[in-house]
């Protein structure tokens, strides 16, 4: 298999870990197991005497029975449990292309999502974003356009990762309806979902209301636990289950029992993860307003609806990654340069950590410094 490097993730590998402030991360502030484990009464008990044996392929079914409460009309049967967002992604798409197939992904995009199809020889064609006034939107007509006979697969991300775009539920119905008619699986990336700064902004998930939709979910970003890399496909097409559950048997067979078991404390537990993120979301959102109103001359945002992330306009002429690579250098606070999307002039930042002002704070000495 060839495929191209994940630019996103090789930049995490290298700097995650050197760089004193993340001004970019799309995972939500995590917390310990001991503070999760305080969330349900009995929880570290029960955990003390969890046998470390195998688990289910499919995810242990009390696990699936949480999973399922985020759903309309997903039941456990609908669910298969994976490592984190990035398996079930790699696993769906090898398990249901082949070379020659065509799909459309939103683009600029979490890469995954595109070089997997084509390393496997398919044709992707890119919805772009269009910046309208300084807001992002995908066009509906254009994606009619990009529907051709050999299309499978529509890719959709929202809460987008970049841009922060978020599609409203006609949207979703408009795109739902486009596929049905032309008998095409819609694979929705619903990491940031359920961090909708308030509850009209929420639309349902694409399993919920499509019968050939895949919902991908996860604890790592709205709930904030990545570590414990669970993560899930959604879907009533159990055919479409039952393929990447035999792939799954090639790469981690099963997930980790104690992460499964954390993940349905947390799970049981949701509302009160979402409300603390959502604090933070909310404590940090004015902070930024007031930066992105003092230096509208060198950066243009705008503020999203959902989820943890925002793509930041460049007004002036300096290439994002050079750009990025100074602020590190000099401030250490590491930002997520366009280029990382093949999408140049921008860079993301990330709102949903409690030292997002101290990060802030140390970028703009570097804007003082620098730019004034
Ligand atoms: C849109 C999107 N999908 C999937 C993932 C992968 O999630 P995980 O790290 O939990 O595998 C990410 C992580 O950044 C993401 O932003």
């Amino acid at each position: 298999m060839t495929i191209k490097p994940f630019k996103l993730e090789r930049y995490y590998t290298l700097y995650e870990f050197t760089a004193d402030y993340l001004l970019c991360s799309s995972d939500c502030e995590a917390i310990s197991i001991r503070e999760l484990l305080a969330l349900e009464d009995g929880a570290a008990e029960k955990m003390f005497d969890l046998n470390l044996g195998y688990t289910e392929t499919k995810g242990a079914p009390e696990l699936r029975r949480d999973i399922a409460t985020i759903y309309k009309e997903i039941s456990p049967a609908d669910l298969l449990v994976c490592s984190g967002a990035q398996e079930p992604i790699f696993l769906f798409s090898q398990a249901m292309l082949k070379a020659g197939d065509e799909v459309i992904v939103q683009s600029p995009c979490y890469q995954s999502l595109q070089s997997v199809p084509e390393s496997l020889g398919c044709r992707v064609k890119e919805w772009k974003v269009r910046y309208k006034r300084n807001t992002p939107t995908f066009d509906l007509g254009e994606l009619e356009q990009m529907i051709g006979p050999k299309t499978k697969i529509i890719y959709l991300n929202t809460p987008h990762n970049p841009t922060g775009f978020h599609f409203t539920e006609t949207e979703q119905a408009a795109i739902v309806a486009m596929a049905r008619k032309n008998n095409i699986i819609i694979f929705c990336d619903e990491v940031y979902r359920e961090l909708e700064r308030d509850l009209q902004y929420r639309i349902p998930a694409i399993a919920d209301v499509y019968e050939q939709g895949v919902s991908l979910g996860v604890m790592s970003k709205t709930y904030g636990l990545p570590g414990l890399r669970i993560g899930w496909l959604a879907t009533k097409n159990h055919s479409i289950l039952n393929k990447i559950a035999i792939l799954k048997e090639y790469t981690t067979i099963c997930n980790a029992g104690p992460s499964e078991f954390l993940a349905g404390v947390g799970l049981r537990n949701r509302e009160k993860l979402i409300a603390k993120n959502l604090q933070i979301v909310e404590n940090n959102l004015p902070l930024l307003d007031v930066f992105f109103d003092k230096y509208a001359n060198l950066f243009s945002w705008h503020k999203p609806i959902a989820g943890p992330i925002a793509f930041v306009k460049m007004n002036f002429d300096e290439h994002d990654g050079l750009f990025a690579e100074r602020v590190l250098k000099e401030k250490k606070v590491l930002l997520l340069p366009g280029d990382i999307y093949d999408y140049n002039g921008f860079f993301r930042i990330g709102f949903c950590r409690n030292n997002m002002p101290t990060a802030l704070a140390k970028f703009e000495e570097f804007v003082v410094e620098n730019l004034i």
